[in-house]
């Protein structure tokens, strides 16, 4: 996955907003940056290997003015790593410029068709064939937006494009598959893989289409489809503030979405939730909208798979035939699909290739889908036949935090409309799992103000591995604990369901692997004879437990508290214990926890 941007404006400080709006993308990608911008004649073109930090080194020697301009941060697919592999890319005579994010599928074709008329290619990239193609049909004769329209129909796979041409003074840009949304100020125009990029300028934006186009110049813009017809795409105010996007004070942007928990739960419940009642008002899902579904299948990847699995585990319950998928696997084993059945794309940033795929075989075999999304417009929302916001705010860090918990709600008040609405009733305990889901907020902000995770994390960093267990709703949170322990500290974690300790990994436990032991207050006594198990082994067992458990407190050598609550819902104070031990682990081994090595925020390929 990359980030693309592109600035239009009278005024030469493109470069500026650029560099911000990259450093706005970079969780996108980070192993190369780049940008071009124009001032009458061709495109100018700085790249380098490595982090925007070494790209603006290279601009303070010489940092080109222009109103004009294309960026990209990268995440390589097609090509180490590289200067040459960074974009922009040009074609032979330097007179375009081209930044991408996708796959173009039917690269290697056209680089031999290309090739045999003569061009040379500079880099590995997929990318680079745009601008030999646009090249070849500007001294053909057509004009810029021709030459881009002419080419774009002749790819095939999943791009954002955004183009500069010399002799022109518009950026063009189109998409298919791939996110791109513009944002529009007085005389400005701003193109980005997502709005965060130009949160600083501007909060006016459109969502565009898959096959639109974007021709724009200082004076004004246009967007047309591929054959050219003009088309009416409304713009719309987002309410995402640029401070939410900002690091505001945190050292790193996961501590800060951490810390914003309390504040995103309660945009998440907002307006949808009556304990008193037992009420639940989704807008875009009145009473009776699923009277016809009779089994639901959830995809997802990641810590998003891991909130799927709490959904599903909440509706099979409470009467409703429910299995979580991972989607990758989803989409190469499908399961039985028909018309009655309802499949639940999580996905916090909505254009995850693997869940979009498995949304889309979904749909193809007749199922009716519904993206649970954190981001308005993305190609989940806009491609399923229904979207559940779940109102978490922006999320930087690669690390997915806030947003588990914000899904993991949603999915708490969505389950309970599909409980009506398939069983005929509602839940036995409705009320309380409504007053547990309330008081969420409060509860992750004790957990917030108190943790002890740091203390714990620091105890044991020099272990030979760290191991995670729960049932039932914490059998999840064990598999996110030690998800985001691996991806941010780059030591060795495994998440077990706690009744599998001994059927093999119990082998690995010594006293040197501490375990993490989550308690929900049901069937903990289960748990706790999994805990005795590690505890004749030697290990170290740190109990996330609620609040008073005198047995578990006996039995663990450190206790990270969270607050009474229904069982449903323990896991989500549990996981942000989790959250900081693994955050803190990775920070005593200064690891650099918003863009771990390897991995980017929204995974774009299959
Ligand atoms: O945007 P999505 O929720 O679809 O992303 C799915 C996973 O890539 C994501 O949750 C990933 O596992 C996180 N980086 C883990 O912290």
């Amino acid at each position: 996955m990359c980030g693309i941007i592109a600035r239009v404006g009278d005024s030469d400080d493109a470069v500026d907003e650029l560099l911000t709006g990259l450093e706005n993308l970079e969780y996108r990608g980070y192993d190369s940056a780049g940008l071009a911008v124009k001032n009458g004649g061709g495109p100018n073109v700085f790249k380098r290997e490595g982090e925007i930090s070494r790209l603006k080194t290279a601009l303070d020697d010489e940092t080109p003015s222009g109103g004009l301009g294309i960026g990209h941060t990268r995440w390589s697919t097609h090509g180490p790593p590289t200067d040459e592999n960074a974009h922009p890319h040009t074609g032979c005579g330097d007179r375009v410029a081209v930044v991408h994010n996708g796959i173009i599928e039917n690269h290697d074709p056209l680089r031999e068709e290309l090739r045999a008329r003569g061009h040379v290619f500079d880099s590995d990239t997929d990318t680079e064939v745009i601008p030999h193609l646009v090249e070849e049909h500007l001294a053909e004769g057509a004009t810029a937006e021709e030459a881009f329209r002419r080419t774009v129909r002749r790819l095939s796979g999943s791009y954002a494009v955004a183009m500069l041409v010399e002799d022109s003074d518009a950026v063009y840009a189109t998409r298919r598959g791939s996110p791109l949304v513009l944002g529009v100020d007085e005389g400005e125009y701003f193109l980005a893989s997502d709005v965060p990029a130009f949160l600083d300028f501007t909060d006016d934006v459109v969502y565009l289409d898959d096959g639109d186009v974007v021709v724009a110049e200082p004076g004004g813009h246009v967007i047309t489809d591929l054959e050219g017809n003009v088309v009416d795409r409304t713009v719309q105010t987002v309410e995402w503030d640029p401070e939410d996007a900002g690091k505001g004070g945190y050292d790193h942007y996961m501590l800060k979405e951490i810390h914003e928990q309390p504040a995103a739960l309660r945009q998440t419940l907002r307006g949808r939730a009556d304990p008193a009642t037992g009420d639940v008002t989704l807008d875009d899902f009145p009473p009776g909208t699923f009277d016809d579904v009779e089994r639901v299948q959830f995809v997802a990847c990641g810590t998003s798979y891991h909130a799927g699995l709490v959904g599903s585990r909440l509706l099979g319950t409470r009467g409703v035939p429910s299995q979580a998928f991972l989607a990758s696997e989803y989409a190469t084993s499908p399961p039985p699909v028909d018309g009655d059945t309802l499949v639940v794309g999580v996905t916090q940033s909505g254009e995850t290739a693997d869940t979009l795929a498995a949304l889309r075989q979904a749909h193809a075999a007749g199922a009716r889908t519904v993206a649970v999304t954190n981001v308005v417009g993305s190609t989940a929302a806009r491609e399923c036949d229904d979207a559940l916001f779940i109102r978490a705010g922006p999320e930087i860090g690669v690390a997915a935090t806030k947003t588990y918990s914000s899904q993991v709600v949603s999915l708490a008040l969505f389950g309970e409309r599909l409980v009506r609405d398939v069983t005929g009733s509602r839940s036995d305990d409705v009320e309380r799992l409504l007053s547990g889901l309330a008081d969420l907020p409060g509860q992750v902000q004790q957990v917030l103000d108190y943790s002890k995770a740091r203390r714990v994390a620091k105890q044991y960093r020099d272990s030979d591995a760290y191991f995670f267990i729960g049932r039932d709703t914490v059998h999840p949170v064990a598999m996110e604990g030690a998800l985001k322990f691996k991806e941010i500290s780059y030591e060795h974690a495994e998440g077990f369901a706690a009744g599998e300790l001994k059927h093999g990994p119990l082998a690995l436990v010594t006293p040197n692997t501490p375990v993490f032991a989550v308690f929900n207050d049901r069937d903990d006594e289960k748990t706790l004879g999994n805990v005795k198990e590690v505890e004749a082994r030697g290990a170290p067992v740190v109990a996330v437990a609620p609040e008073g458990h005198e047995e578990v407190v006996q039995h663990a050598d450190e206790v990270l508290t969270i607050p009474d609550t229904h069982p449903d819902v323990t896991g989500v104070p549990a996981n942000v214990q989790l959250q900081l031990l693994s955050y803190h682990a990775a920070d005593i081994l200064d690891r650099p926890i918003d863009k771990p090595r390897n991995l980017a925020k929204s995974v774009t390929v299959e």
